[in-house]
């Protein structure tokens, strides 16, 4: 059907909307595209949020707590911060939306790596930000010395996404320091499954630097995706501005449920801790098994892998793999044409995948 647009501002005929990757109706498939946790979330976060519904004075008929002052103050003590240097939104996909609103709506160009979060450029086109575009290495990591430029702010995913490489810490600080008058974000959305967290994440570098801002979310390592809880950590005048344009939008992105669930979540650390390490083990099995197949891997400290197989079509073994129920994500953009981005899975649908992969290539050869 072709969409009568005559009533539409030119703001939104002009809007180049971001696609998210597919979400089928149907559940008896292997589902490795969206890089959602295999697993549950934790027990205690969904008994807190049965706990609100369960409420007898139904506490659902009043607005929820408007800066989800529990749940930040959880996360601050979670990762030694203070509650000035918290926020949260309805999933990290509105932070980053917010970030760009009051950080990069300026004179100078918005630095991003050419392979990256495709959401990145649909905010720089939503919000009227002017974009550079760096590219990555042939391996695909990202060059530093490239960034030497003059800009308004930087934004990276870190793991980046799909490529799932890490930027060492080092190298991101020398990033930060090199541009005192720019804000430079760091999208952390995977770093939990990074080998050594604390070290690999930038959230310890927020008293260092007032000009960065980390944002990560309950999507991935919460198992939490279907709530939308993410958030940002930075110095308070950083979240001051944050809070401030969430407040000229939305005063209530949090609802009772999603604070319950997400403040729950953070404080059952022995749960998070099993599942995020038991999800770094089962990548690492995917990636051999992916290897002995033939594919080349890219080392990644994310939930999911990013390979290629010489002198096979990727949206080919993409499209073989489906008719066999099992779904990764292929990009059609010409650096990465060749890869499949595969979500790490439980044991069970990981070696489905590889049973797949398997007689797909045994039919070829
Ligand atoms: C790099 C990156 N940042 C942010 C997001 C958004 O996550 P959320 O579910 O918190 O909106 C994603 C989701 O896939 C992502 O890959």
């Amino acid at each position: 059907m072709s969409i009568d647009n005559r009533l539409w501002s030119t703001k939104a005929k002009n809007l180049s909307p971001y696609v998210p990757g597919e979400q089928p109706k149907h559940d008896n498939l292997v589902k490795l595209n969206t890089n959602e946790n295999p697993y549950p979330p934790s027990p205690k976060a969904v008994m807190a949020m049965q706990a609100v519904l369960a409420d007898e004075a139904c506490a659902l008929r009043l607005y929820p707590e408007p800066e989800s002052d529990e749940l930040r103050q959880a996360l601050a003590d979670y990762y030694g911060l203070g509650l000035d240097e918290v926020f949260v939104g309805n999933g990290s996909d509105e932070v980053l939306a917010l970030v760009f609103a009051c950080f990069f709506m300026k004179q100078r160009p918005l630095l991003m790596p050419d392979i990256s979060y495709s959401f990145y450029p649909v905010y720089a086109d939503t919000f009227g930000v002017t974009t550079q575009s760096i590219p990555l290495k042939d391996d695909f990591s990202i060059d530093i010395k490239e960034y030497h430029q003059s800009c308004d702010g930087i934004i990276l995913a870190n793991p980046n996404a799909p490529t799932g490489r890490l930027l060492p810490i080092e190298d991101i600080k020398e990033l930060i320091a090199m541009h005192p008058d720019a804000v430079v974000v760091i999208d952390e959305a995977y770093i939990d499954y990074a080998d050594n967290v604390k070290q690999a994440s930038a959230v310890s570098l927020i008293r260092q630097f007032d000009n960065l801002v980390i944002t990560q979310t309950f999507s991935k390592s919460r198992a939490l995706a279907g709530l939308r809880v993410g958030m940002a950590f930075a110095n308070p005048n950083l979240i001051a501005a944050l809070t401030a344009m969430k407040n000229s939008f939305n005063s209530y992105p949090l609802d009772r449920i999603a604070q319950a669930g997400a403040k729950a979540s953070v404080e059952d650390v022995t749960y998070f801790e099993d599942q995020r390490t038991q999800v770094i083990k089962l990548r690492k099995a995917l990636t051999q098994d992916l290897q002995a197949l033939g594919f080349t891997v890219l080392p990644s400290a994310a939930n999911f892998v990013f390979a290629t197989l010489a002198a096979h079509d990727a949206a080919d073994i993409s499209d073989r793999l489906r008719q066999e129920g099992v779904i990764v994500r292929h990009f059609k953009q010409p650096r990465i044409k060749d890869y499949l981005r595969i979500s790490v899975g439980t044991q069970a649908q990981n070696e489905r995948l590889i049973e797949v992969l398997t007689h797909i290539l045994s039919v070829d050869n």
